[in-house]
């Protein structure tokens, strides 16, 4: 009996800590990204949340390579939303994201592996390279101060 107890309260416990697991990783991968922005920028002088946010709305125009055809203007909201913390919908193909705060979404940024790999992939798409690891990490701690869904 007394082990089933202590069973469960440590089911409990570790179900709890799993709440917020994914804002801590997400805090550690930020922290990550800030020790690489430091050790190559001299003028490096912290994540920027604010700069986070610019960067996550900021439209880029799609570069196609055929200047007659310039393509569309995209930002990461566009696909995102303007705010992470609500569900997003792929501009292509319709289908719904989940929301990309890990505040409000425990499965984000959980794995290094995995951010490294959609930034990789998103930046390039949008931004038409690779984003540093100080936007990187701007991005997350913007990410992590969004809390709130819109009411809808
Ligand atoms: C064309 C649509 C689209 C745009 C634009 C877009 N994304 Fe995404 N993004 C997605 C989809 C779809 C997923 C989620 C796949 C999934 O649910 O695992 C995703 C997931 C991510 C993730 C994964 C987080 C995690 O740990 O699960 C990161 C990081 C990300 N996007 C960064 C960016 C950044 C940075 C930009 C802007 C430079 C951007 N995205 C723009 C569609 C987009």
């Amino acid at each position: 009996m007394k082990v089933t107890k202590y069973m469960l309260f440590a089911l409990l416990s570790v179900s709890s800590v799993s709440a917020y697991a994914d804002a801590i990783t997400a805090q550690k991968i930020a922290d990550k990204y800030a020790a690489t922005a430091k050790a190559v920028d001299p003028s490096y002088v912290g994540l920027s949340a604010e700069e986070g946010k610019t960067f996550f709305n900021r439209e880029v125009i799609q570069f196609k390579g055929d200047v007659n055809n310039p393509g569309k203007a995209i930002a990461c909201a566009s696909c995102h939303t303007s705010n992470p913390a609500d569900p997003g919908k792929h501009i292509v193909t319709g289908k719904a994201i989940k929301p990309l705060s890990p505040v409000v979404n425990s499965k984000r940024f959980s794995s290094v592996k995995d951010v490294e790999k959609k930034f990789t992939k998103h930046c390039n798409e949008v931004v038409g390279s690779d984003c540093t690891p100080q936007e990187k990490g701007n991005y997350i701690a913007y990410l992590l101060t969004e809390k709130t869904p819109s009411k809808k």
